[in-house]
């Protein structure tokens, strides 16, 4: 049994003990702050057996990219640009799935889900965004999987994201009719 909830500033710390023992990627306080401070719908918790054991924090972003609009793959910009002259490159509301992860003895029970669900909604129906999208490292499986089960499509390859030389995949979900 487990709920998924809003975070509290006070989830803060054990929200960064977390990430420490789940990801490379590691944050200030600060960082943590200003995202619950300013786009405190979307950065939740879950809480099992009275602790927290896992997490899922975005912001929203002005994008102009029909990539992270989920409009068009890298290699179909161009293509894009010419067909839709239409194509104004304004600026639209685009969640950031920035971090998520779940404490390892607590995995496969359907947690990750939930918080990337509840992600997907508050970034859909309370942000008005028309995608979300996140970076995730290309040979991260368990994370890739769940993503393409709630319909993310890999979109762009960027190489050397990560501080250790890794490649990143941008992975992006429409919300919206385009
Ligand atoms: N191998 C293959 N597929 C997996 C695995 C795995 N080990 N774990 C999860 N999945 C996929 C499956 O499709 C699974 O569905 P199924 O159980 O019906 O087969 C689906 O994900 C959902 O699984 P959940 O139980 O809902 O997810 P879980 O609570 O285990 O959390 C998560 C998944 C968050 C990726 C977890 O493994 C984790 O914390 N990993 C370490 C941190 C991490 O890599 N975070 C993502 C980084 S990228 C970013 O943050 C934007
Ligand atoms: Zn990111």
């Amino acid at each position: 049994m487990f709920v998924v909830r809003r975070a509290r500033d006070e989830d803060l710390p054990e929200v960064m003990k977390i990430n420490l023992e789940t990801l490379p990627e590691n944050y200030w306080y600060g960082f943590y702050k200003s995202l619950l401070d300013n786009w405190g719908e979307a950065f939740l918790v879950a809480e099992a057996e009275g602790k927290l054991v896992g997490y899922a924090m975005s912001r929203i972003e002005e994008q102009s990219d029909p990539v992270l609009l989920g409009l068009a793959k890298e290699e179909e910009v161009g293509l894009l640009r010419r067909v839709i002259s239409s194509f104004k490159g304004e600026l639209r509301p685009v969640g950031h799935l920035v971090s998520i992860a779940v404490r390892s003895p607590y995995r496969r029970m359907g947690i990750g889900s939930s918080l990337l669900r509840e992600t997907i909604n508050v970034v859909r129906d309370f942000y008005k965004a028309d995608s979300i999208y996140l970076e995730v490292r290309v040979t991260n499986y368990p994370a890739i999987n769940l993503y393409e089960k709630f319909g993310f499509k890999k979109v762009r390859v960027i190489k050397g994201y990560y501080s250790d030389g890794e490649d990143a995949y941008v992975m992006v979900l429409r919300l919206k009719a385009p």
